[in-house]
């Protein structure tokens, strides 16, 4: 090899290593904006992440169990549980409403009413429901329920078009 030749190859060897970086770069920006974006897009909820929940979907895991017909303490406790409401605490109390979902959202239809929380996007209906009311004789994730049965009002926030309940606020 010559000395001219070793120079043209280091410098072939350079351009490349230059280009090889600026392809790094360019690809470490499309990333980075893709990166941006995707977390725009979850700040505004536009996307909504695998792992969660709407709180239609919220409502229905903690509210609606159509199968029924529940009504005692060892159904509280299995489903409370099941459900997800014994962790980290023991929630204090939880109602499971045993209508179908068609019969529960069409409440949200009903003329709307005050929320508790000021709101005026409540509405009410009867229905078949257990009360879940923690005992507090047992520490979580093991928590101990009463349970009562009964038909009675219920009051539900519903949000969204078409209207959903997202909410049990009585
Ligand atoms: C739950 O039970 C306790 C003790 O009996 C009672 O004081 C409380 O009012 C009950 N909670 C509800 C929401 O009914
Ligand atoms: C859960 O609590 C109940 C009632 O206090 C008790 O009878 C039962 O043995 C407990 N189960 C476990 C696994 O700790």
């Amino acid at each position: 090899m010559t000395s001219i030749e070793i120079i043209d190859l280091l410098k072939t060897l350079i351009g490349k290593a230059k280009g090889a970086s600026k392809a790094v770069m360019a690809l470490q920006k499309i990333l980075l904006s893709l990166l941006l974006s995707l977390l725009t897009l979850l700040g505004l909820g536009l996307v909504q992440p695998s792992y969660g929940e709407t709180r239609y979907k919220k409502f229905q895991r903690q509210h609606v169990d159509s199968r029924g017909p529940g009504g005692t303490n060892l159904y509280c406790n299995t489903m409370m549980h099941k459900q997800g409401m014994t962790r980290p605490t023991c929630k204090e109390f939880n109602t499971f409403i045993h209508e179908n979902i068609g019969t529960i959202n069409n409440i949200c239809n009903a003329p709307n009413i005050q929320c508790k929380n000021g709101k005026e996007n409540c509405h009410a209906g009867v229905v078949r429901v257990t009360d879940c009311n923690d005992t507090k004789s047992s520490p979580p994730p093991n928590c101990s329920y009463k349970a009562t049965a009964s038909t009675r009002r219920v009051v539900i926030a519903c949000e969204g078009n078409p209207l959903v309940p997202v909410h049990l606020d009585r």
